[in-house]
């Protein structure tokens, strides 16, 4: 059993309203990207995949050049997904680890947990429990009060077996996560609770906040300064 990492950073990041790949956006002096793959160093991948946006692979090769193959992504996260498991040609056994560009705070000891939880149930997510009041709103008005109890905020890492991933991709089917798809197919997917830091970066908001919190950090405290090698 290996384990094999996909980064999905194909998007192009509308809603951060540049018109470049939103992976390659400047965060703290560098790539965002960059910062994804520092993120998870720690983490001993045997093979790591960059689902790039077709026709920028060149830039992003440049940029992580040693540390992933860069392959060409689709038109939507999960087809950028499908085309990276497909170049990756995964055994049964391995775990396959899938985790956006667009969080590069996410931390390497909680991906290490999510690794482990589903290395025992087959399929394990990263999550946070929601800490707002959830409402379903009907043309500006709140229409009901969800149940935040149950309720958790899906993200990534996302790690499932291989033989599993393949099932639930093979239904060429579109989703927003990849656990949605195993879902689908009846398969248990684990929960593990991860910090609010691995939040992902939508909105120029998101971004401004990523770089205060990676400017502030000390330097040596886990991750490397900028321009530094
Ligand atoms: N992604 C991808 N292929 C796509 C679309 C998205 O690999 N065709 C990746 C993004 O690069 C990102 C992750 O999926 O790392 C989550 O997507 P999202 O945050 O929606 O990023 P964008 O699609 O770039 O942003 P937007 O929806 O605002 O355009
Ligand atoms: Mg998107």
């Amino acid at each position: 059993m290996s384990y094999l990492l996909i980064v999905p950073a194909a998007g192009m990041g509308r809603r951060l309203g540049r018109s470049e790949p939103k992976a390659l956006a400047p965060l703290a002096g560098r790539p965002m990207i960059e910062w994804t793959l520092d993120a998870l160093r720690g983490i001993p991948f045997a093979r790591a995949v960059v689902a790039a946006p077709p026709g920028r692979e060149a830039d992003f090769e440049a940029v992580v050049a040693g540390r992933a193959d860069v392959i060409s992504g689709g038109d939507t996260r999960a087809s950028s997904v499908r085309l990276a498991f497909h170049s990756l040609n995964p055994s049964d056994a391995d775990l396959v680890c899938i985790h956006d560009a667009a969080r590069p705070l996410a931390s390497g000891a909680e991906t290490q947990s999510v690794l482990d939880a589903a290395a025992r149930s087959g399929a394990a997510i990263a999550a946070t429990p929601i800490a707002d009041t959830v409402k379903r709103v009907e043309s500006d008005y709140v229409v009901a009060t969800a149940d935040r109890s149950s309720l958790v905020a899906a993200g990534t890492p996302q790690v499932f077996r291989a033989d599993l991933l393949r099932r639930a991709l093979a239904a060429g089917e579109e989703a927003t996560d990849e656990a949605s798809l195993l879902e689908r197919l009846g398969i248990p997917v684990a929960v593990v609770e991860v910090s609010r830091l691995g939040f992902k970066i939508t909105t120029p908001e998101d971004l401004e906040m990523a770089e205060a919190l990676l400017r502030g950090r000390e330097p040596g405290a886990g991750s490397r300064e900028p321009g530094r090698s």
